[in-house]
């Protein structure tokens, strides 16, 4: 029997030799936490398909991106939650908002030393729950959706974000965001896209942390799993209509279009590791099925290796404390 001659276990053989071959590092500073917060909250309150994610009153917000920025996170994306909801949205437009009034919270909180971002989308907002306004035969109405985000827009820039996250993958929603902030003066402010965002089922934890009344599908809007080539194509359209981050979502069922886009584009790319890969984990480890913290940082580290300059993730402040270890 022949020996190898060639022999790569050799440089798994000690923790230290494959920490110094490793290829690919999670980093705290590529992290963003996701997190909600809803109007008239005393107390956060938890969400129970997301077991360890909470709606956050804003007083318990604050204490969650004050931890999220002394764990050295890239940033947080905001999520608000109204009171009441309408047909167009107007809670996330009023300056008076519960996302807006976050945003101003956090920037005043940790601006100086978290990326502050916020969602910009209508869904949270609508009695509908679609990401966008209604024709009255109920489709959604692509261009006039547009310019309720302008409006939104605004209102999350006077309100002091850094920058925005058009998420509700409307055509041309990019350049008309981009066109408002510099047209009123806010040039600095950039844009995280949702470029390519697919209609995943795994959304489904998400629906009951933003109490979306959504019935039925984003199928209109959002794209089909089954294309890859489109997601590219998404992603160099965002690119061109000034999107400064553009992000594939979902991560982990979706790491052949993160790394597609990363290899198509050269701005920075972010991945979202959502609530259904969230929940999935958290489910399997809650019945002793699967080791959660290897499995949290194995799901970390395969978006970082297909491509993800930033990842978003739920995990975010937790994976930054086992890093430290
Ligand atoms: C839209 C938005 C959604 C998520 C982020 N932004 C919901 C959707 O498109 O259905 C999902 C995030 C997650 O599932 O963790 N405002």
């Amino acid at each position: 029997m022949e020996t190898p001659l060639i022999r790569p276990r050799r440089l798994r053989r000690t923790p230290v030799l494959r920490r110094m071959v490793a290829e690919h590092h999670v980093v705290p500073s590529s992290l963003v936490l996701p997190v909600f917060v809803r109007e008239d909250l005393d107390e956060p309150r938890p969400i129970s398909s997301m077991p360890g994610v909470v709606q956050h009153s804003r007083d318990s917000l604050k204490q969650a991106v004050n931890e999220a920025a002394e764990l050295g996170l890239g940033g947080v994306m905001l999520f608000g939650i109204p009171e009441h909801k309408d047909a167009t949205g107007s809670g996330g437009i009023d300056p008076g908002g519960v996302l807006n009034l976050a945003i101003t919270d956090v920037v005043a909180e940790v601006g100086d030393q978290l990326t502050v971002m916020s969602d910009l989308c209508l869904d949270e907002f609508t009695d509908h729950g679609h990401c966008g306004l209604l024709t009255p035969d109920g489709e959604v109405d692509n261009d006039q959706t547009l310019a309720a985000y302008a409006e939104m827009a605004l209102a999350q820039a006077a309100a002091g974000v850094d920058m925005v996250g058009p998420s509700g993958m409307m055509d041309g929603q990019v350049a008309v965001v981009r066109q408002a902030l510099d047209a009123a003066g806010h040039s600095h402010v950039s844009i995280i896209a949702y470029s390519a965002k697919y209609a995943s089922a795994f959304f489904g934890p998400f629906r009951e942390a933003v109490d979306s009344s959504l019935v039925g599908d984003r199928k209109t809007y959002q794209q089909d799993p089954a294309n890859a080539v489109e997601g590219v194509r998404e992603a160099l359209l965002d690119v061109e209509q000034g999107a400064d981050i553009v992000m594939v979502k979902p991560a982990m069922a979706y790491l052949d279009v993160v790394r597609r886009v990363r290899d198509a584009v050269d701005v920075p790319v972010a991945a979202y590791n959502i609530s259904g890969e969230y929940a999935m984990v958290e489910a399997a480890a809650a019945h002793g099925w699967i080791d959660r913290e290897a499995a949290i940082l194995e799901t970390l580290t395969s978006i970082r290796r297909a491509g993800a300059d930033v990842t978003l993730t739920y995990w975010a402040s937790e994976a930054a404390r086992l890093l430290r270890r």
